[in-house]
């Protein structure tokens, strides 16, 4: 999740492009730099840190030329530092880029073998090389001519000294934008880039290439010319910068396919799965007798969900502490234990104490985070990515979901790593994975149901959550979701554990939101069930799209796709979070930012 700018017309490109940045700067901020061209030269500046950083150097060195493009960076490949941050420039091409180029390792073996010499740990330079290796007449032939070699997910945007007045790029499956002005135009990852010069956009669709003069938009298909609408966007800027949406949550929501196909992105080759951030050695992981996931807050649900997975899967045993917990207690780990961080900021100061309690006590530590380089990232011996993108909501949305499915791959590596799983069981694994972002763009299809139950239910005082088995932890975290941006009391129990206590609280003003999807335990959910609607506890129920049975249990029923049982809760995560999400929005709640609450929780 990068921001790039690009501009080509009369003007000065410098400071269009650093103020298009500036209303990027939500979609990745460890690093910037500008390219432009004037008189047949490429110069750039790149700066490590937010964008301030890159003004303040180009206040000191301005570029001259009025075409250019720029770039703030969300690092995936490589960690943020200046040789990392684009454009970058080889031979007469500056170019920048957004999302995963897959296959960048064999490109960059095979470019190195052939004499090309990298000034990066990115995905990027790769692409870079290639225009520069493969050169036909024009930088749009010799985009064409490599993109068959290209695979992944990106949005590109090039600049080259043999064609000064054009900028070209290319949309796959990340998203671009061209903004038309008069005798100039625009590209960018997105509308608030250029809302400050135009209100005129073409949406570009994947595999769409563009050649952009002052003068001219021409766009491509397969080779082919083809035409694409114009369309003109009201929205404020504000609006712009969550995409239209009314808040960042529910952006982050709707984000969560993206999310999930770039987290799954890379990882298997058709017959092994790869995890190479991890950093273990084949004896490492061979030797894991004993595992502890780590985490906080909805970090700390997903490391609940994913002791079901490594235990199933891996067969390994499994604990999950809360991070604040588990730094003040005696720890048992030697070398053989494996302890794992679940963080999205990677920035938690309980959690990054208690990674470093683990690795005094002789722990392996491998994090889960989304934030590349961040503090515990640096700690820690290996990671593994999720690749959700800025998460700006405090309530925790896509980086959940791709904990979950991040889990579920480093249990599969696991097992696969100790035998206990071979290729062909690996790959329906993964294609089961790989069919959730579909499924989740159903449930987000169904959004208005949420909307109208929230509208009825928003002045409830409490809400009781249920779950049982791998849906427990979503019980947990429909709560947590709920009371932190709604404010509204709410408590997540395992169903079965009710008539210990907490059924205590049931009658006719306690909604009872029941994760009952298919499930192993599923009869025994449905009796738990019972128990609550005999009380006359007001039953909310998420079931499965063939599951006819709840008309008269429940009050309101709520739908999802099945899909395998360890998977449903990256789905059933969907509706909590849209239940929450409409309850605080009815009730006025500011729910980007609720109160007493931070992002990033650094102190103790
Ligand atoms: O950045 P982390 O994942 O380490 O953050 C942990 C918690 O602070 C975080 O999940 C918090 O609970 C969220 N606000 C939940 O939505």
């Amino acid at each position: 999740m990068c921001g790039i700018v690009g501009y080509t017309g009369k003007r000065a490109a410098m400071p269009i492009i650093l103020e298009g940045l500036k209303k990027l700067e939500y979609r990745g901020y460890d690093s910037a730099g500008i390219s432009t061209l004037h008189h047949n030269e490429l110069t750039h500046v790149k700066a490590l840190g937010k964008l301030i950083a890159l003004e303040e150097q180009l206040a000191q060195e301005p570029l001259a030329g009025s075409i250019g493009i720029g770039h703030t960076r969300w690092a995936t490949h490589g960690k943020p530092s200046v040789p990392n941050a684009h454009p970058h420039v080889v031979g007469t091409t500056a170019i920048v880029h957004n999302g995963i180029i897959e296959n960048y390792k064999s490109l960059r073996t095979e470019l190195e073998a052939h004499g090309s010499q990298f000034l990066s740990e990115t995905d990027t330079e790769t692409v870079a090389h290639l225009l520069h290796v493969h050169r036909r007449e024009t930088l749009l032939e010799t985009l064409f001519a490599i993109l068959p070699m290209i695979r992944g997910a990106y949005s590109i945007a090039a600049i080259d000294t043999r064609d000064p007045h054009t900028l070209v790029c290319v949309k796959q499956e990340s998203p671009l934008v061209i903004g038309l002005g008069k005798n100039e135009n625009f590209v960018a990852s997105d509308i608030p880039a250029l809302l400050a010069h135009t209100r005129d956009f073409i949406f570009l669709e994947d595999g769409d290439v563009a050649a952009i003069t002052p003068e001219s938009v021409s766009i491509y298909h397969h080779g082919q010319p083809v035409e694409r609408p114009i369309k003109t966007v009201s929205w404020s800027p504000s609006a712009a910068e969550k995409g239209g949406y009314k808040h960042f949550m529910l952006k982050e929501i709707h984000e969560q396919p993206r999310a999930l196909r770039d987290t799954l992105r890379g990882k298997f080759d058709g017959k092994t799965l790869q995890l190479s951030d991890l950093a273990l050695t084949p004896q490492e992981v061979a030797s894991i007798r004993r595992i502890q996931l780590v985490a906080c807050g909805t970090s700390w649900h997903a490391g609940l969900v994913g002791k079901y997975y490594l235990e199933q899967i891996a067969r390994i045993p499994v604990e999950v502490d809360i991070a604040s917990e588990y730094r003040y207690r005696t720890k048992v780990v030697d070398s053989s234990t494996l302890v794992v961080p679940i963080t999205q900021s990677g920035e938690t100061a309980d959690t990054l104490a208690a990674l470093k309690d683990a690795k005094r006590e002789g722990a392996k530590v491998i994090t889960v985070c989304n934030v590349v380089d961040s503090s515990i990232v640096r700690e820690s011996h290996g990671v593994l990515y999720t690749n959700a993108g800025p998460e700006i909501g405090v309530a925790s949305t896509k980086a959940f979901t791709t904990q979950l499915a991040a889990l579920y791959l480093l249990a599969l590596f696991i097992a696969q790593e100790q035998k206990r799983l071979d290729s062909a069981a690996i790959a329906e694994h993964i294609a089961q994975l790989e069919a959730l972002p579909a499924v989740i763009e159903t449930v987000l299809e169904r959004e208005e149901e949420y909307k109208n139950f929230a509208h009825t239910f928003h002045d409830y005082p409490n809400f009781l959550f249920l779950g049982r088995s791998f849906n427990f932890p979503i019980a947990l975290e429909g709560a947590l979701k709920l009371k932190e941006i709604s404010y509204i009391h709410a408590e997540g129990y395992a169903s079965g554990e009710m008539k210990h206590g907490p059924i205590a609280l049931i009658d006719a003003q306690m909604p009872v939101v029941v994760v009952a999807t298919a499930s192993a335990v599923y009869d025994k959910l449905v009796s738990n069930v019972e128990e609550v609607a005999a009380r006359d506890g007001i039953v909310v129920a998420l079931v499965n799209d063939a599951d006819t049975s709840w008309g008269k249990k429940a009050h309101t029923v709520f739908r999802v796709p099945e899909v395998p049982e360890m998977l449903s809760p990256i789905v059933n995560a969907v509706p909590m979070q849209f239940i929450a999400y409409y309850v605080a929005d009815f009730k006025g709640c500011d729910v980007d930012q609720p109160r007493n609450l931070a992002k990033s929780v650094t102190v103790e």
